[in-house]
């Protein structure tokens, strides 16, 4: 309990440090240890989105993290953002030699790599994608090679150096669409469902080696991915409404599904209390995907009168 009520307050003060009001209470950050202190994390996607949360997450814990993503604008401005424990590289995860290229750059910074999470991803237009005798291939080849693709060359990278080491930990980032029908588009479904099968399957082998693999699918977050899909699928809804709604579609009583959830998730499965957990498919969604309603014609009130 104790511990936890440091932990919270811990990050308390490193929240208000992201807003520059840390003030006398920095004391607090240098006497706690972190779940994930002196671990090196490579995160693809990490500019924004449960990327950029899980990177914020992981620095509270100790870590340091290394930031991959196409968009080096925002990438280099998360990083500053972020602070010293953060730096970023421009990775495009459809190249395998740029995801090759981000896991190298990571330990010629920082000499191993203890934590690689694949969050870098797109959703793609539901035009062309949503029904299957339209279905448009060269979209649905699109989403596949930076969803699907471009977590099998984290994986495979971050084996590389992970497996020599003899330790590691692996996520990758799948979706309640990839449970479910109907929550996505096809390729959008697929490469999800795809990756939870990803990581099920690279467990086995990567056991032998000690490296655990992991994926989490998150219920639907107001990210700025979501944001502009849902605002375009509500034909133009401002960005404060479209939030709103994405923070209803849940089923558990007096929460919404946040970004930090994830990044929590992330900080379990990443850290040593996670350390016997591999295969997993650890679902952040309120017990959203657990039921389903059977639609049982049950009478009106007044059909028995
Ligand atoms: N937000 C949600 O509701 C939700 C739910 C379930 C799963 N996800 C998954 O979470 C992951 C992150 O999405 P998000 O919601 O944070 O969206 P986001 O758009 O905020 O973040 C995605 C990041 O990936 C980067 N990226 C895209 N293509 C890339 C490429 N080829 N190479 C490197 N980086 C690339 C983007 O620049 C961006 O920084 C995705 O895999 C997404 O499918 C999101």
């Amino acid at each position: 309990m104790m511990l936890r009520l440091v932990r919270e307050a811990r990050r308390a003060v490193a929240s208000s440090e992201l807003l520059g009001r840390a003030g006398g209470r920095r004391w607090l950050c240098t006497a706690m240890k972190g779940r994930l202190e002196g671990k090196i994390a490579l995160i693809t996607g990490g500019a924004s989105g449960l990327g950029k949360a899980t990177a914020h997450e992981f620095i509270q814990e100790g870590a340091s993290v290394v930031l991959a993503d196409i968009n080096s604008q925002m990438g280099l401005q998360t990083a500053e953002e972020l602070g010293p424990q953060a730096h970023f590289i421009h990775c495009d995860v459809i190249l395998e030699d740029s995801v090759a290229g981000a896991v190298d750059a990571a330990i010629a910074r920082h000499s191993r790599l203890d934590v690689m999470f694949n969050s870098a991803g797109v959703v793609g237009s539901l035009s062309g994608t949503s029904e299957m005798a339209t279905l448009d291939l060269d979209k649905f080849d699109d989403i596949m090679r930076v969803n699907l693709r471009g977590t099998l060359a984290g994986i495979k990278h971050a084996t590389r150096v992970m497996a020599p080491a003899g330790s590691g930990s692996i996520l990758c980032m799948g979706s309640i669409s990839g449970i479910m029908g109907c929550l996505g588009s096809y390729p959008y479904s697929l490469s999800k469902l795809a990756i939870a099968g990803i990581a099920r399957t690279a467990a086995v082998e990567l056991a032998r080696h000690g490296v655990r693999v992991n994926c989490i699918s998150p219920h639907a977050i107001a990210t700025p991915m979501v944001v502009q899909q849902f605002s375009q699928m509500l034909q133009g809804a401002d960005e404060a409404t479209v939030t709103a709604i994405i923070r209803s579609l849940g089923e558990l009583k007096g929460a919404a599904c946040e970004a930090v959830d994830v990044a929590r998730a992330a900080v379990y499965l990443a850290s040593d209390d996670g350390k016997y957990v591999s295969g997993h498919n650890l679902v952040v969604d309120g017990g959203f995907t657990t039921y389903k309603y059977m639609n049982v014609p049950f009478p009106k009130p007044q059909d028995s009168e």
